[in-house]
């Protein structure tokens, strides 16, 4: 999963001879996970066709205001093209085709679509070396970047007239590059660390049995995937669990029991911003592993547990500046109880969760849950998708941070 994942990418296709290429941008796009739709100046399907863009971006290719083909003449609508997309990217943007948006021109489809988006502008320009340097192309690169769109320069080398110099269009795997480093340098997280605990743990009794429980993981991996989305660079310290994170910004750890999880996280902790601890972490273990399966035997099995370290106390009572993160999962004095632990464990910030309250806590998809800060304010919300509940959390560590 990418920055790009479930995006939708508006691709403009004008008429040069780059527009090759674009058939492998849609696909470049695609494998990081976006939506693509195409929209291409009537010019450009002289140099690639609109079935081999429609075919890889499996989405009808638009070139005209309507149809003529259609029996019904159908209109396509370019407001609509326009705010569908989360992001334009017009590549190959030949000097005429980026002219015209310069002056507000809007004779085709393409055109009219730029100046009705709202959303993050992107052109690669593709032409020759002569006109990439001519004044009229520089002053109509510096109006659009006026305009607030981002222009990803063209690069050096031969050119379809046999010239060499700058002006072929940026490679489409740089262009996707490109564009995801865009969006990431402008997200709120960028630049921080986060180290998110999450899943149960197996405390082995014997190579097949161990204690262990039913959390999933799942409200620590939705953390970690949003966390990852808003820019941090996250580490996930996971318990054993059927689930994953596959977010590509998301560094998975994997651990087995409290004491590889708490070896993981002191390994990590230091350099970190901000720190989640919403593994259900077992407090016992078998004081002895039998290194073989054990017998049974007539009559009853004590088995001696002894206590694990408390990983969200370690990284309370080592806290620099990390913003830490705990929960509590209560069944009666919710409130009291969460606060003792905030307190106990030095946190900025304790999620409680009831088991009393129908559809929170472990195997379920939603949660809901209250929030106790520091100054011991409290914040009660609604059932919500871990998903959500996850935006709330990574809303109030960044409110913390700022505070
Ligand atoms: N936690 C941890 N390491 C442990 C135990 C708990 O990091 N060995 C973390 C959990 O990830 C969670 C919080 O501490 O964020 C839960 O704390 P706590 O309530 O102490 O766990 P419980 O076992 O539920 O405690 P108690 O029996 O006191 O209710």
């Amino acid at each position: 999963m990418s920055l790009l994942q479930d995006k939708k990418i508006l691709l403009g296709v004008s008429a040069g001879i780059a527009a090759y290429k674009s058939a492998m941008l849609v696909r470049a796009f695609i494998k990081q996970g976006a939506e693509v739709k195409v929209v291409m100046t009537p010019a450009a399907k002289d140099f690639v066709t609109p079935l081999t863009l429609s075919t890889l971006s499996k989405n009808p290719v638009q070139s005209t205001f309507y149809e003529k083909e259609s029996e019904n003449e159908l209109w396509n609508n370019h407001v609509d093209l326009g705010l569908w997309a989360d992001y334009f990217v017009i590549a190959p943007a030949t000097a005429n085709t980026l002219s015209k948006m310069a002056h507000g021109k809007s004779d085709n489809l393409l055109l009219a679509t730029y100046t009705s988006a709202k959303c993050p502008v992107y052109f690669a320009p593709a032409m020759d070396l002569d006109m990439y340097i001519h004044p009229s192309t520089t002053n109509t690169f510096n109006t659009l970047k006026g305009f607030g769109n981002i222009m990803i320069p063209a690069t050096s080398g031969e050119l379809a007239s046999g010239l060499v110099g700058q002006g072929r269009m940026a490679e489409p795997e740089d262009i996707v590059a490109f564009v995801e480093d865009d969006i990431l340098q402008k997200l709120p997280l960028k630049g921080k660390k986060m180290v998110v605990t999450a899943g149960p743990t197996y405390e082995a009794i014997d190579p097949v049995r161990f204690i262990g429980n039913h959390s999933t993981g799942r409200m620590g991996i939705n953390i970690a995937t949003e966390a990852a989305n808003l820019g941090a660079e996250v580490t996930l310290v996971l318990g054993p669990s059927t689930l994953t994170c596959t977010h590509s910004r998301v560094n998975v750890i994997k651990v087995v029991n409290a004491a590889s999880m708490y070896k993981s996280v002191t390994e990590v902790y230091n350099d970190c911003d901000y720190a989640v601890a919403s593994a259900a972490v077992a407090d016992y273990r078998p004081k002895n592993r039998s290194d073989q399966k054990m017998k049974k035997k007539d009559g009853d099995l004590s088995i001696e547990l002894e206590r694990t370290t408390d990983i969200l106390k370690w990284m309370g009572d080592h806290k620099k500046n990390q913003v830490l993160v705990g929960f509590a999962l209560e069944t009666e004095n919710e409130i009291e109880n969460a606060k003792g632990k905030l307190k106990r464990k030095n946190l900025d910030l304790i999620v409680l969760n009831s088991l009393n309250d129908k559809g929170a806590g472990f195997k379920a998809k939603t949660n809901k849950v209250t929030f106790i800060n520091s100054n011991e304010e409290i914040k009660a919300f609604q059932l919500k998708t871990k998903t959500e509940v996850a935006k709330d959390i990574l809303n109030e560590i960044q409110s913390l941070q700022n505070a």
